[in-house]
């Protein structure tokens, strides 16, 4: 399959040799892209009990939840800091700061797909991608208005 793009029109081209055309939705002054990196260790030995102010302000409880149901709680922790960053970096770039780190929520769906949820703006739409091994956990997000 082969991907063209001319004055926003995509041409896909088919195995079969047919071509589909599809018009380009997105509008650039309404889309921006945030991404972060942060290293894993900065998130050990973090507990409900000893942590729990740091861990209250940067997470919800749901997304607490899921990363103490972990093997390694550090890494899904560090990752959804990494995944919040981003999308506060792309919310930047659309001039919105008002966004806080626990106004934004990361969870997954059965398939491990994660999707994000902003309080202050549930119409706001977010896209997540993260990753993590033992020393670093990375995300990136793209953001677009309505
Ligand atoms: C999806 C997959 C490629 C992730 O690979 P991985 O090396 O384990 O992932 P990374 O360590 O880079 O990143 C882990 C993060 O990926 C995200 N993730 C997991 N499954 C995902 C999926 N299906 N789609 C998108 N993101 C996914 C999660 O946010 C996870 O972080 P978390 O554990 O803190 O929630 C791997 O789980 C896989 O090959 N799964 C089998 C195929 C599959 O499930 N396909 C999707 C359903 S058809």
């Amino acid at each position: 399959m082969f991907l063209i793009t001319i004055n926003s029109c995509v041409i896909i081209k088919k195995l079969d040799n047919s071509v589909i055309k599809r018009k380009i939705k997105m509008n650039f002054e309404k889309t921006a892209i945030g991404i972060d990196i942060e290293e894993v260790k900065r998130f050990e030995n973090k507990t409900i009990d000893n942590s729990s102010d740091f861990l209250k302000r940067i997470y919800t409880v749901k997304e607490l939840e899921y990363c103490f149901s972990k093997k390694i709680a550090a890494q899904s922790l560090c990752a959804r800091y990494c995944a919040k960053e981003a999308v506060v970096k792309a919310l930047s770039d659309l001039k919105i700061t008002d966004v806080y780190y626990s106004d934004i929520e990361i969870l997954n769906t059965n398939k491990g797909v994660p999707q994000v949820k902003i309080n202050k703006y549930p119409d706001i739409k977010v896209k997540v991608s993260l990753s993590h091994t033992k020393k670093y956990a990375c995300a990136n997000a793209i953001v677009y208005l309505h």
